[in-house]
């Protein structure tokens, strides 16, 4: 008997049906992996389970006994638990609060916050967490805040654990951790809906790789029985040509220049130039100072000695808005707190950022808004009923398009990308890729934070190393290799100076 078996799942949101009679079965004691392109309905299926949403048709068995999944709270009390796409904690409350939600350990209405504290340590210790249980969730880096919501669906000891993009903002030495777990709880018979974009993970940790394309199920494999290629083809459709397609752009003058940049505690000597028609990738470890680079070359903080030159002058911006008037962008990595208004439309979010372009004597010109902005919503093949839906009702993959689209409608001279593909499909990744390409042969030029050593590799003219908050190293195309890479990455650990 399986542990899950949904049947004939059908699912509509405001008269647009999303999943077309999806069957699903999860064994006890393995690892299903579920694909598909941004907007298949990954998390709509597994929401199902969660009791989030309600099917319009189908039926859920657990052990074979028919079930009616009413609400999370039911789907609990039948051993399913969830980590999110979308991390929502309570920011204002602690990590052990968030955890225990709705079970503190106490009598009498009475929460025993020593045992609160004990059993948060206790959990995260076995995920080798060092979090402390009282700090605020507000506090934790994004990563760590992942990690807690992870450590909080395994806390309640499920036998159905679905996990949705889990590892969207972790570290590989993380990701490690967390595959040992599932190795763990699988062989306890736990069985695990995964859900993710990336390729190597599926490999390496799923049993069984279910795809979904458009709402309706393609295929379930044995993991033995796939590859990579099949794969693809399978969520995409259709052969994809390149997963990174790079045009040849005339590399054209220097464009930016930093010379011998510092910020205290932040990074420390970084000198490198960009030129036109250049993708220029800065990789390295969390913690190597890559943000916080470009936050100075964005005018969010302010270096403390050191020059940056934009087409041969000096700037100093003291804010965003300087570095945006000046032809900047910043697309960010955190596409809730800094990307997108959520309630707000995909036109409305889109044309935020250039809504001066369309302004006629003090008035929106919606005609060309709406115009320009389907223009984006197609190059980017954004998913979605008309431009007007509300962004939060987009799918993960299709929001972070949105941001993208939104920093590109002005048509700036140099954008920073902060890891522009997480959680985006391979079939769109390449399409952000080709537009990056589209951009710089313009004579404009990329700046890209990544931790994806294939797309760093696969799109970058050159790639900036930073180890420990200084330069490392720096890789012209000729000399990409993954060793070469991570050998920089790690050179502040193996004794040697920055270059
Ligand atoms: N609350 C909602 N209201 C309206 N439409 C929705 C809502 N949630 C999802 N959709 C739509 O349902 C479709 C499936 O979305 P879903 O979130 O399941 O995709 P997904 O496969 O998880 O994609 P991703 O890889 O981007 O996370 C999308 O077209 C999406 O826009
Ligand atoms: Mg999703």
């Amino acid at each position: 008997m399986s542990l899950v078996e949904m049947s004939g799942i059908s699912k509509s949101y405001f008269g647009v049906e999303v999943l077309h009679e999806v069957n699903f079965t999860l064994e006890a004691g393995t690892v299903h992996a579920l694909m598909g392109e941004n907007g298949a309905g990954k998390s709509t299926l597994v929401k199902v389970l969660a009791g989030i949403h309600k099917a319009d048709r189908g039926t859920v068995k657990i052990e074979g006994k028919e079930v009616d999944i009413g609400s999370p709270a039911q789907a609990a009390e039948l051993g399913v638990a969830m980590v999110h796409q979308e991390l929502s904690p309570i920011y204002e409350m602690t990590v052990a609060e968030n955890i225990f939600l709705g079970r503190e350990p106490g009598a009498g209405g009475f929460v025993d916050a020593a045992q609160l504290t004990r059993q948060t340590k206790e959990l995260l210790d076995t995920l080798s967490l060092q979090i402390n249980p009282k700090e605020k969730m507000k506090n934790l880096r994004v990563a760590d805040q992942q990690m807690v919501e992870i450590a909080k669906a395994i806390s309640r000891d499920a036998r159905i654990l679905i996990m949705d993009e889990p590892t969207s903002a972790i570290t590989d030495r993380e990701i490690d951790r967390l595959f040992a777990i599932i190795e763990d709880l699988k062989a306890r018979g736990t069985g695990i809906i995964y859900i993710s974009h990336k390729m190597d993970e599926i490999f390496r940790i799923a049993d069984k790789i279910s795809v979904l394309r458009d709402g309706n199920e393609v295929g379930t494999w044995d993991k033995g029985d796939v590859n990579i290629d099949m794969l693809i083809k399978s969520m995409v459709g259709r052969e994809l040509e390149m997963q990174y397609p790079k045009i040849s752009v005339p590399i054209g003058e220097v464009v930016l220049e930093v010379e011998n940049l510092s910020l205290a505690g932040q990074y420390e000597d970084i000198s490198f130039q960009l030129r036109r028609g250049e993708i220029l990738a800065f990789v390295g470890l969390v913690g190597s100072g890559r943000t916080e680079l470009m936050h100075s070359l964005f005018g969010v903080t302010h270096p403390d000695s050191g020059r940056i030159l934009y087409e041969g002058r000096e700037i100093h911006f003291k804010k965003p808005k300087d570095a945006i008037d000046s032809g900047f962008a910043y697309v960010t990595e955190d596409r809730k707190k800094e990307g997108l208004v959520m309630p707000m439309n995909i036109q409305h979010n889109v044309s935020l950022s250039a809504l001066f372009n369309y302004v006629k004597g003090g008035l929106i010109d919606a005609k060309h808004e709406s115009g320009t902005v389907q223009g984006q919503v197609d190059a980017l093949s954004i998913k979605c009923t008309s431009s007007r839906q509300l962004v939060k009702s987009l799918s993960g993959g299709n929001q972070q398009k949105v941001v993208v689209a939104k920093w590109m409608l002005n048509e700036p001279k140099i954008i920073i990308f902060d890891e522009p593909t997480r959680g985006i499909d391979v079939g769109a990744k390449a399409e952000i890729y080709k537009i990056m390409g589209d951009y710089v042969s313009r004579g404009n030029a990329v700046i890209m934070i990544t931790s994806e050593m294939p797309e760093a590799m696969g799109v970058a003219d050159r790639i900036v190393v930073l180890s420990d908050r200084k330069k490392s190293g720096e890789l012209k195309r000729d000399e990409f290799s993954q060793e070469a890479i991570v050998k920089l990455e790690f050179l502040h650990m193996m004794g040697g100076g920055a270059k």
